[in-house]
């Protein structure tokens, strides 16, 4: 069975922002952890095309809403392969076949009775591109994410009987796994305990949309178009392309990973469509903090916005996605500041994990004619090998519940404690006294064996750096074995020659 993730359609208003860069890694390093375990995944990625957003954007340009999407969906598309994004599946909703999938879902939820013409009047945030509920003052109200005044409607649209759903919603949202983390499910709760009111899913003063078949002045409503194409991203580039395709493909999805601002959108609208069509829920959805900059939101008019092209460019990838996973606890605010960044990177992997293989390295080279030594049992405990053992055990428990932080704190922790261990055992004063010489073995040894399965463990972490660690101890991954079977203890060839080392990361200055 396939395993599908994805993140959210990102919006072509402006180019990607580290918020996106964010959700992305994020859903990068479980697309890859779930590889290593052998599941067939599905990683989906794409933008979301149409709407009254995206149609002024390109109006204020001068230019055909078409020629705009075409431009930022191909930067979107170049920046995921700059980042070193191993996604599947990358869907844009202006495409051909995307539109196929919206008819024919549109069929089977009106098949279902659950479309009607309505009047929507209300106050809409085109930013967000939602009604809000009845804000006060709203002709001064200003969304509090965009900061933007809402524009009042009143106009004739077909709505989805949401209603309708109100007692499956409520069952489906109160299962403990399906919107996490727990803040989140409540906030839902919350919502849809105070009534479910059905939707308008069409627009007749927006032109940039997919028609609505039968009505010739209607769009559909960007969201409605937008959330289908995960479902048309599943079948894509394959040869026939429909919703039973993706259906019998992989349909549901495992996890959405999202913002919290749209999480209404993902687990009480989007469950209830599906249903609606006979089709899955979503397994889960998991909603994601906000990101700030040294404690400020970012935004244009600050001037703080955090440019992720500049940031892969002077620190590259490794450090960027180390920062994002293992300082902020995925569902918690996160914050970017910059002494931070540079601390946690000299810190974490060049004066711990960094060190540590230079330091081991060096001595096998040393003492050992640049080859890995002997492994003969001297102690009579092998105190690093339980503590790697233990290490895996937490990081696969974590990991397994997305908790990134506490598996990157894991490996983290496990080069601290090798570090410490050669520390505490001195091997360079022992090595003076000829008789030590298994005894010394044995350390260096162990030493090496922890780094490797470091390096192992940072594969969907920070792919790069644990290649450059692995490479340097001349123990590379083979996908061809198991990943779980290769974080065994004592798999490093002794005798086996170790490469030339060179550092695996530079220390950052701090400006
Ligand atoms: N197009 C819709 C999603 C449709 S999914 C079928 C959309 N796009 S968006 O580009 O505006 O937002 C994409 C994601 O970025 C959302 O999950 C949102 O929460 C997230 N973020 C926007 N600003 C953010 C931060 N400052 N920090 C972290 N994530 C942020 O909504």
């Amino acid at each position: 069975m396939s395993f599908v993730i994805t993140t959210p359609l990102y919006y072509v208003n402006d180019k990607p922002h580290l918020g996106s860069v964010y959700t992305t890694i994020i859903c990068d390093a479980i697309a890859r952890y779930k590889r290593l375990l052998g599941r067939h995944v599905i990683f989906i990625t794409g933008v979301d095309e149409h709407g009254l957003k995206i149609q002024r954007t390109a109006n204020e340009k001068g230019i055909e809403p078409k020629t705009h999407c075409d431009e930022i969906s191909e930067i979107f598309n170049i920046n995921w392969k700059k980042w070193d994004i191993s996604f599947d599946k990358f869907i844009r909703t202006s495409s051909k076949n995307h539109e196929l999938i919206v008819n024919e879902f549109y069929e089977r939820v009106k098949a279902s009775d659950d479309i009607y013409m309505g009047v929507q009047k209300g106050w809409y945030c085109v930013g967000c591109e939602e009604f809000k509920d009845n804000p006060e003052n709203s002709s001064t109200y200003k969304c509090p994410i965009h900061q933007k005044n809402l524009e009042w409607k009143n106009e004739e649209n077909l709505f989805f009987r949401l209603s309708k759903y109100q007692e499956q919603i409520e069952k489906l949202i109160h299962e403990p796994t399906f919107i996490e983390p727990i803040e989140r499910r409540n906030e839902i709760i919350k919502f849809v305990s105070r009534g479910l009111k059905d939707f308008s899913i069409s627009r007749t003063n927006v032109s940039w949309g997919i028609g609505v078949p039968g009505y010739d002045n209607h769009t559909f409503y960007v969201w409605f178009d937008a959330l289908l194409g995960y479902v048309s991203a599943i079948s894509s580039n394959t040869l026939e392309h429909s919703l039973e395709k993706s259906i019998n493909e992989g349909w549901p999805v495992d996890i959405h990973l999202i913002g919290k601002d749209i999480l209404r959108f993902h687990a009480v609208y989007w469950p209830a469509m599906l249903i609606s069509a006979g089709m899955s829920a979503p397994k889960k959805v998991l909603g994601h903090g906000f990101l700030t900059r040294e404690g400020q939101k970012m935004g244009k008019s600050l001037g703080n916005v955090l440019d992720p092209d500049l940031l892969l460019s002077k620190y590259g990838n490794d450090p960027v996605r180390w920062y994002l996973i293992k300082d902020i606890s995925l569902g918690n605010d996160g914050d970017f500041q910059d002494k931070r960044f540079v601390d946690i990177i000299n810190n974490d992997l060049a004066n711990t994990i960094g060190n540590l293989l230079n330091r081991a390295s060096s001595m096998s080279r040393k003492w050992f004619d640049n080859k890995v030594p002997n492994n003969e049992k001297i102690s009579s405990e092998n105190k690093l090998e339980n503590f790697a053992k233990i290490t895996i055990e937490n990081y696969i428990h974590n990991f397994d519940i997305y908790k990134l932080d506490l598996a990157a704190n894991e490996v983290l922790n496990l080069a601290i404690n090798t570090n410490l261990y050669l520390n505490d055992n001195q091997p360079w004063l022992l090595i003076k006294e000829n008789d030590n010489l298994p005894l010394v073995e044995e350390i260096i040894y162990n030493v090496l064996e922890s780094t490797r399965i470091i390096g192992l463990l940072l594969l969907p972490l920070l792919p790069k750096l644990s290649s450059k660690i692995n490479e340097q101890l001349g123990s590379i991954y083979r996908s061809e074995i198991p990943w779980e079977h290769q974080l065994k203890w004592g798999l490093l060839t002794t005798n086996s020659s170790l490469p030339k080392p060179s550092p695996i990361i530079n220390k950052l200055e701090y400006e």
